[in-house]
This record gives structure tokens, sequence and C-alpha cells, in this order.
């Protein structure tokens, strides 16, 4: 399937309402459309910093605004699309072959991922020219 910002979306994920607080579980392959073999957590973001700036081949992601928010820009190569998550039942599915930025932290924001494989630098395109050959098939 084609690198697409139209297959990233925002998914509503369960939410366990409880007075004393409330609970946000998430099944790999089943609220979400891949297995999680990995979750990392983004923090401490000084104000005004941006982060992302990369593409990856082969990996799914789930971005979800633990706690405060930011702004995810997605970009196939193509068509671009800013998304402002800031609910934590709430999760942008990211595709492989999307370049994202990620910006306007607020302060104390946590940013976590839910990924389907592990750490994997090969995975990564850091270059935006090399991102575009690659969603090219160059
Ligand atoms: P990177 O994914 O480039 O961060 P961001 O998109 O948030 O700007 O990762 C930053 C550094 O952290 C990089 O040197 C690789 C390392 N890293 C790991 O070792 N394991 C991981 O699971 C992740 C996500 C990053």
């Amino acid at each position: 399937m084609k690198s697409s910002i139209f297959n990233c979306n925002v998914l509503e994920l369960p939410k366990i309402h409880n007075r004393a607080g409330n609970i946000t579980p998430v099944h790999g392959n089943n609220d979400i459309p891949f297995p999680v073999e990995r979750v990392y957590y983004l923090y401490d973001v000084p104000g005004g910093e941006t982060r992302g700036g990369h593409a990856h081949k082969k990996l799914h992601q789930l971005i979800v605004a633990a706690s405060g928010s930011f702004d995810v820009t997605l970009d196939d190569g193509k068509n671009k699309k800013t998304v402002t998550l800031n609910r934590p039942n709430y999760g942008l599915y990211v595709c492989p072959g999307i370049w994202r930025d990620l910006s306007n932290f607020s302060s104390g924001a946590v940013l976590l991922v839910l990924a389907s494989a592990k750490y994997d630098e090969n995975d990564y395109l850091r270059e935006y020219k090399s991102f575009l050959e690659f969603v090219n098939g160059l």
C-alpha cells in the first residue's frame, strides 16, 4: 500500500471512566492496526523545541499525548497535514513512509509512542531527499 497521509488518522482509544481517574488500555492488532513491539515516551522537551524530522521505511506507530499537547505535521511527499494531539484517549496512527515533524509542545507534555518494531537505525530516513527517493520508489 502506498504511503499516504490519508491513511494516517486519529483513532479514538478505549476509555474506562472512573471518578477516581480514567484508564486507556490499548491492545496491539485490535485497538490499533499493528502489533506493539516497543513503547517509548518523549518528555522534558524545552519550550520552542522541535523533534521528529525523519520518516520510517517499515515502522508503524501510534502517537499519543499522554499529557499536555503538541502538533504533529505529516508529509507523504505530496500532501501535508498538521494534527494537534491533546487528549490521552486519542492516538494518531502513522503508517510507514511518512515524514513527521513534532512542534508546539506544551509545558510538561509527554509524547507516548507505541511502535510495531524494536529500535533500528536502518529503518530511519533522516534526509528529506532520501525520503522523497524512497516514497517515489527510486
Ligand atoms: P529519534 O527517533 O531521532 O527522536 P525524535 O524523533 O524524537 O527527534 O531518536 C533520538 C535518539 O534516540 C537517536 O539517537 C536514537 C535514540 N533512540 C533509541 O536509542 N531508541 C529508541 O527507541 C528511540 C525512539 C530513539
